[in-house]
């Protein structure tokens, strides 16, 4: 596996932030662009999902069910005891690892989910090609902008991890590599949102797609 830096140390204060209702903007922006296209009984697969907000937001919402892969057992055990705790108990399937290794293992998906994930992968391209080799209808990212002050943000940030021999890395990937990646994939732009710091893009297969 991909040395993943994040492991879930911070599941109680994500947690406690959710059900304080104070879940944040990004996350919140990509369940409702999600939930306007239609989720009707869809497999949702929320890779990275954290404490889980938004497979647990579809699933609430009208979705039929999930799979969460994530590379940190810390924050699969708190999704796991949190949807317990709402009732959503075997219609979640938990995988503990990369998703890039475990993408050939896991059942076809109609929705899937990075939500502040690709942030943390080095291989972007890998990445992607997991999260649509069962060709989902729509695939809802968000990540930091591709600016200059983000990046430098990212050298900062990394610095620092390196001075505290602490694996977590940030990665500030391409815009234009992401889009020229997802259009050569199939996919078309379907929503354009985010906040000045976070981008959240939502794509649409191409009818026609192969
Ligand atoms: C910054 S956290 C975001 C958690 C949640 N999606 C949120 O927005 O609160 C990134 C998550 O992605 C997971 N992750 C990163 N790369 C991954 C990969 N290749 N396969 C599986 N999980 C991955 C990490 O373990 C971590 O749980």
């Amino acid at each position: 596996m991909a040395r993943l830096g994040y492991d879930g140390l911070n599941a109680d204060a994500d947690l406690q932030r959710w059900r304080d209702g104070r879940l944040n903007q990004v996350t919140r922006e990509l369940i409702a662009i999600i939930q306007r296209l239609g989720i009707e009984g869809a497999r949702v697969l929320d890779i990275g999902a954290g404490v889980g907000a938004v497979h647990v937001g579809l699933l609430e919402a009208g979705a039929a069910s999930a799979v969460d892969v994530d590379a940190s057992r810390e924050f699969l055990a708190t999704a796991r005891a949190e949807a317990d705790r709402r009732g959503l108990n075997g219609r979640v399937e938990y995988r503990y690892g990369d998703v890039v290794e475990l993408a050939g293992e896991l059942p076809a998906a109609d929705i899937v989910t990075l939500d502040a994930v690709i942030c943390c992968y080095p291989y972007l391209e890998l990445l992607l090609a997991a999260a649509t080799r069962s060709r989902p209808r729509l695939v809802g990212i968000s990540y930091p902008r591709d600016v200059w002050w983000m990046r430098l943000f990212m050298r900062l940030y990394n610095l620092v991890q390196v001075l505290r021999r602490s694996p977590a890395r940030y990665f500030i990937h391409r815009h234009a590599q992401l889009e020229r990646w997802m259009t050569g994939a199939g996919y078309r732009n379907a929503h354009e949102g985010g906040i000045p710091v976070w981008r959240v893009v939502l794509y649409r297969r191409s009818a026609g797609a192969s």
